[in-house]
């Protein structure tokens, strides 16, 4: 079945005069990889903030899963975000801990099984980013690429539903880079059924990597489909972006 993982339903917020999503419509498929573009400022990051539930819409339904998440409840809220692996801009391990102790953090936190079933599981995620046998380091000691890829094994241990990435490459250099998105295929194929949702500037690298693209402008969805559809696209806002020419239609506030 072609099931949405997630679905805005006219949603719309602001802050203070300031309206960031304006009656945003929003399909997320499952089990795909979906890059949500837009220029900064957009409102990238507080579309991912509505999806974990970190904030609440002035007006509209979020379905994630079948399941209206408007309304829930604080506790509700902690069991939902179960679903949810992250990975964020700065990888953002905790120095103090070894490479192990960062992987197994989320597992101890989320699930309630056997010390020896979890330590198995961070070495299982660890070898699936390609970083067998490096539980013992710590984060100072990793290349850029590596911590990554930690922060990667980080957010997929507990077999999540739905990753997000934000700006998973922003700042990398163009090999690293390469990597990460590699691995974002990689992941989205040896993991069943995960839904993928990256967030990025960079329209090269969801050209390549994305399935699906939803496009973002003035608090709607300027534009949303295949990469196919992308590089046909006519509208002017969306060649503007392509081409990231200053002059044209898109306004910068
Ligand atoms: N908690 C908040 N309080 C007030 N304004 C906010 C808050 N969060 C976001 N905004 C505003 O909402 C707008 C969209 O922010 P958002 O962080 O979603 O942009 P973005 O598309 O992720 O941009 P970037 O590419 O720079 O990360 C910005 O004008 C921002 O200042
Ligand atoms: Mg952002």
């Amino acid at each position: 079945m072609n099931m949405d993982a997630v679905e805005f339903k006219g949603i719309s917020k602001s802050f203070g005069k300031r309206r960031v999503l304006d009656g945003l419509d929003l399909h997320i498929p499952q089990g795909k990889i979906t890059f949500i573009l837009g220029k900064s400022g957009e409102g990238k990051s507080v579309t991912i903030k509505h999806i974990m539930g970190l904030l609440k819409p002035d007006a509209g339904q979020i379905i994630v899963d079948g399941e209206d998440i408007v309304g829930k409840t604080k506790e509700e809220f902690r069991q939902y975000r179960k679903k949810f692996g992250m990975l964020f801009q700065h990888a953002a391990l905790f120095d103090s801990m070894t490479v192990g102790e960062n992987v197994l953090f989320p597992l101890v936190e989320h699930h309630r099984t056997s010390m020896q079933t979890m330590l198995t599981r961070v070495e299982e995620v660890l070898a699936q980013v390609g970083l067998p046998n490096i539980q013992h380091k710590y984060p100072t000691e990793l290349s850029t690429g590596e911590k990554k890829r930690v922060g990667l094994a980080r957010a997929l241990v507990t077999k999540p539903h739905i990753i997000l990435y934000d700006e998973p490459t922003t700042g990398m250099d163009p090999l690293v880079s390469e990597m990460i998105d590699g691995l974002i295929v990689q992941m989205s194929k040896e993991e069943q059924d995960l839904t993928s949702i990256v967030i990025s500037h960079d329209l090269k690298a969801a050209l390549q990597t994305a399935e699906y693209i939803v496009f973002l402008y003035q608090g709607k969805v300027a534009l949303a489909g295949t990469p196919a559809a992308f590089r046909a696209a006519k509208d002017p806002v969306v060649r503007q972006f392509f081409s990231g020419k200053v002059e044209g239609p898109m306004e910068f506030l």
